[in-house]
């Protein structure tokens, strides 16, 4: 979703935003701009689209040495120039820049802003008036940015560019993700650490309703209320190379061949000295008290949250439910008395898991953040954090947070209770092995998406069990980034109802890892086989035929969907390869879902 960068320094800030920019286009975006503080005058260039439509029509003669810059995710008004952001105050003498949702900018146009011109439709206008307006009121210009944040109701990542002073960056936050990097004779503020990344690793986290001040020199926090706070900064363990794509065509095909990789890594970062599985007995010992456990996530990390349940059920006998992070407060369950709620989120700052956190905490129940960003929101918030170690994940397609978060709950449920005598660091080498033959095949892969999908409107991904919810998370891949209609379907369901759909040639890719469910699975295929589908079997080789397409070494059953997802994300890279779709940022999406 959007993403702000700003910097002040030493250095021609035009190069400096680009590149943050660029680096924050994986969140999702539909335009882009800059604004450049030089010689009393600021510089703006915005453009709809891409980051390199930007560059095409900067002035590049401009140079400054402070700067802001912004990809938006339109929410308050079509994607076009106008709307993009930065904006600025009637007189131009303020310039900002926001990620989030301001609730009441209606109330407060009418409340302070009658009269004023507004040239776009975004709340965010409002943002900059309103500090105008405070500052023509008579108020300093850091008493009337802390006064518009006590006015706005809503989210925002803010910075902000004073042209009276052209050596200071104004920043603040309020349940929108912001960062401080600090660095040697400059500072810079951003979204996300990968902002910053090619300059600093070195960074301040920023707390809800603060307020920063920050010269070249310096990074001031304060809170709203003007008291100056004191804080540590913390040293990101990524650098500048782990956000590249290397050799690679894109990032998605890159970090689907890093999962074997994040394996072995989680269970280095998961094992005492002897080499055991080890993790916070804190944590472990709040899994192991609660009456029940809730696993909150979105997306592809609900549906590791759905397989963590068949781990948590199954390996440790505790009761486990899951939810749709954005359904938790319309349907909140009946609570025992001593629940434990577990967030998955690969980049921990989805806002519906956040506003689920929020809720919780204040009914004082016990939290827990697995995530794969250190430092992030829901990390900082929850009571203990369980990292992915996956490395950054770019591609707005999950992958390999998806097989991380997979591993990660697999050994919490092992070293919780270990009913069935697994021996998930044994089990999870070979899964790593496993990962890679597959990977090795991926010609094979590209074959069946050329010969069943490209030239499908819709497919199936059809299993039972497991298998089941290891479908659910490849059609979610299938769709989100070839836009092919693809539903994952529990394969007995079909028949009431769904089978209704299939027509000659509906490509129907059945997953079969469970002993339990293969023959039933296999009467489901036929069922959609004789009404005319193309079907496609990804199997266990202890449970295969001679027919089925994609062979799966064997592997323990209930780690299966670890190996099982190989083939289909390389099902969807090609299909949308094939399809000239752009991989890694389809359309319509974010990386970092910021709003509810
Ligand atoms: O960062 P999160 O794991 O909280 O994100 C949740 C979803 O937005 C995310 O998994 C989304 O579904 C992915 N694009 C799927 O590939």
């Amino acid at each position: 979703m959007c993403g702000i960068v700003g910097y002040v320094g030493f250095e021609d800030v035009k190069k400096i935003i680009l590149c943050g920019l660029e680096k924050l286009e994986y969140r999702g975006y539909d335009s882009a701009g800059i604004a450049i503080a030089d010689n009393n005058n600021v510089y703006i260039c915005k453009e709809k689209g891409r980051i390199s439509n930007l560059r095409e029509c900067m002035d590049g003669t401009v140079s400054g040495k402070l700067g802001i810059g912004h990809t938006r995710w339109a929410t308050h008004g079509v994607p076009n120039k106008i709307n993009s952001h930065p904006h600025q105050s009637s007189s131009k003498r303020f310039t900002l820049v926001h990620n989030g949702i301001i609730e009441n900018e209606e109330e407060l146009r009418h409340k302070y802003l009658n009269g004023i011109k507004f040239t776009s439709d975004t709340d965010t206008e409002v943002i900059v008036q309103l500090i105008e307006k405070f500052v023509g009121d008579g108020e300093s210009v850091e008493l009337a940015i802390r006064h518009t944040m006590s006015e706005l109701k809503g989210s925002y990542a803010l910075a902000i560019i004073d042209s009276e002073d052209m050596n200071t960056l104004y920043a603040a936050k309020n349940k929108t993700p912001l960062l401080a990097g600090k660095g040697e004779g400059f500072n810079m503020i951003g979204s996300d650490a990968m902002a910053m990344i090619n300059y600093t690793n070195i960074f301040y986290e920023i707390e809800d309703k603060e307020f920063l001040k920050i010269t070249r020199d310096s990074i001031e926090i304060y809170t709203i209320y003007g008291n100056r706070v004191l804080r540590e900064p913390y040293k990101a363990d990524i650098d500048a190379s782990d956000t590249e794509k290397g050799t690679y065509p894109h990032y998605m095909m890159k970090e689907i061949e890093e999962q074997p990789f994040v394996i072995r890594k989680i269970m280095s970062e998961y094992s005492d000295d002897n080499g055991n599985m080890y993790i916070d007995p804190e944590i472990v010992e709040n899994v192991r008290s609660c009456d029940k456990l809730y696993i909150i996530a979105c997306g592809t990390s609900y549906h590791a949250g759905l397989i963590g349940k068949q781990f948590f059920e199954k390996i440790a006998a505790k009761p486990t439910e899951v939810i749709i992070a954005s359904e938790f407060i319309y349907n909140m369950p009946l609570l025992p008395e001593n629940p434990l709620f577990m967030f998955i989120s690969q980049s921990g700052e989805t806002a519906d898991c956040r506003a689920v956190l929020v809720k919780v905490k204040e009914m004082g129940y016990k939290t827990l953040t697995l995530t794969n960003v250190k430092g992030s929101t829901l990390s900082r918030e929850a009571d203990n954090t369980l990292l992915l170690h996956a490395g950054p994940e770019i591609a707005v397609a999950s992958t390999k947070a998806y097989t991380a978060q997979i591993a990660v709950l697999s050994i919490l449920a092992a070293m919780v209770d270990n009913r069935v005598n697994i021996d998930i660091f044994k089990e999870l080498s070979k899964i790593a092995y496993t990962m890679e033959t597959l990977c090795d095949d991926k010609d094979n892969y590209r074959e069946f998406a050329e010969k069943y999908l490209v030239n499908s409107r819709n497919c199936f991904y059809i299993g039972r069990s497991m298998d089941y919810y290891l479908c659910l998370e490849a059609s979610l891949k299938l769709k989100e980034i070839s836009y092919i209609q693809t539903e994952g379907f529990a394969a007995g369901e079909l028949k009431h109802g769904t089978i209704a759909l299939i027509e000659q040639g509906t490509p129907v890719i059945a997953v079969i890892t469970q002993e339990n469910i293969n023959l039933n699975t296999r009467s489901n295929i036929k069922e959609v086989k004789t009404r005319g589908a193309a079907t496609m079997v990804i199997s266990l080789r202890r449970l295969s035929q001679e027919t089925d397409a994609i062979v799966i070494d064997d592997v323990n059953e209930l780690l299966s969907p670890l190996a099982a997802i190989i083939p289909a994300q390389y099902l969807a890279y090609y299909a949308a390869l094939l399809k000239g779709c752009d991989i890694d940022k389809p359309r319509n999406l974010a990386k970092s879902v910021t709003v509810e």
